[in-house]
């Protein structure tokens, strides 16, 4: 598919879900259903926050619509926009289920006891979320690539999580992201650029294990520096390489930068 493709696609999934009862798909009203049942059922809900409101019993037109954290398009209409189940001590992992509401475009799962790993094909279970807070839980591994196919995404929130390795450099052609946070995680490695118009600063990164780049953190060796450094060689200059590969790697040594440091020597060989 194109781009121009796609996005034709994904306006008329946004007008599919606007005007579902002009077009009468019910049976998405259903699969929006299954999705809540199906989360219920996968969580552990020490408080009963789910299990006094969502009651399932009651199968009127929009009954979804005022349970506990549900916002519908229309509050008519069982069909899911926004899922807000922030603060409710909620256990397990991130609800698959999900996946059955179709037109979700918001997430909230902040302030639980959440754990596991963040699905792998994390896109496909929420492909039209705008807004995404996992913030505060016991996610654990790393931050999927997959979240990049999540075009829409404005807001991505993961801080105080228990996440590590690197964050997906493809990350960064979000072109709508405007809020991002991964603070409090232990997370390493080179920090995507998420473009000139988000609020992104050091701050999105703080408290983890050893993120670095710029322009938001201090500079590490990134892959580019390194085919810079390769291009150089080619030409010739063996000496100034050395020099500078001694004082990059001396540079890195007086800021601590061991990991960092070592990565490059593994590369310079
Ligand atoms: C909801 O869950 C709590 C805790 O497990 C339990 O004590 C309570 O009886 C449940 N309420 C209903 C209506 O199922
Ligand atoms: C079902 O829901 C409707 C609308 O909220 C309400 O008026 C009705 O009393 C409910 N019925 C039962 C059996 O709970
Ligand atoms: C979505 O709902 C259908 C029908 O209830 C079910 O078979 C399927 O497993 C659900 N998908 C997910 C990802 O839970
Ligand atoms: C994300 O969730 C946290 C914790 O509930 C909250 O403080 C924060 O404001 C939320 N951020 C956004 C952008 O919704
Ligand atoms: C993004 O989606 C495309 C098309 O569905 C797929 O081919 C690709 O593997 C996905 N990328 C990631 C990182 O999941
Ligand atoms: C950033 O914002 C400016 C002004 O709103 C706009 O002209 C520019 O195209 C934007 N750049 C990107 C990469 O979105
Ligand atoms: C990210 O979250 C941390 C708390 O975990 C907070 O101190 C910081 O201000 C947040 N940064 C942004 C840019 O929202
Ligand atoms: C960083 O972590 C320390 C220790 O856990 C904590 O006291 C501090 O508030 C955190 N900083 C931010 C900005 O979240």
């Amino acid at each position: 598919m194109t781009l121009n493709a796609r996005v034709f696609a994904a306006l008329f999934h946004i007008f599919a879900c606007l005007f579902l009862d002009i077009l009468e798909i019910s049976n998405g009203v259903q699969s929006d259903i299954d999705c809540l049942k199906s989360i219920k059922h996968s969580l552990e809900d020490p408080y009963g926050y789910l299990n006094t409101s969502w009651n399932f019993n009651n199968n009127t037109e929009g009954f979804i619509c005022k349970f506990t954290g549900v916002e519908c398009w229309h509050p008519d209409e069982n069909k899911v926009l926004n899922l807000r189940l922030s603060d409710m001590g909620l256990r397990g992992r991130f609800p698959r289920g999900i996946k059955n509401c179709t037109c979700l475009t918001g997430l909230d799962l902040s302030n639980n006891e959440l754990s596991g790993p963040l699905p792998f094909d994390i896109a496909e279970l929420v492909p039209f979320v705008t807004t995404l807070n996992l913030s505060s839980n016991k996610f654990f591994g790393e931050i999927p690539m997959s979240l990049s196919n999540c075009t829409y995404l404005n807001v991505l929130i993961l801080d105080h999580n228990h996440l590590t390795g690197e964050i997906p450099p493809e990350l960064g052609h979000l072109v709508r992201l405007k809020q991002f946070n991964v603070s409090n995680n232990m997370l390493s490695g080179v920090v995507p650029y998420f473009g000139p118009n988000t609020s992104i600063t050091a701050d999105s990164f703080v408290n983890n294990t050893k993120l670095c780049g710029a322009p938001y953190l201090e500079p590490c060796p990134t892959p580019k520096q390194r085919r810079k450094f390769d291009f150089s060689f080619k030409g010739g200059f063996q000496v100034g390489y050395a020099v500078s590969a001694v004082s990059v790697i001396t540079i890195f040594m007086f800021r601590s930068h061991y990991v960092a440091c070592m990565n490059y020597i593994s590369e310079f060989r």
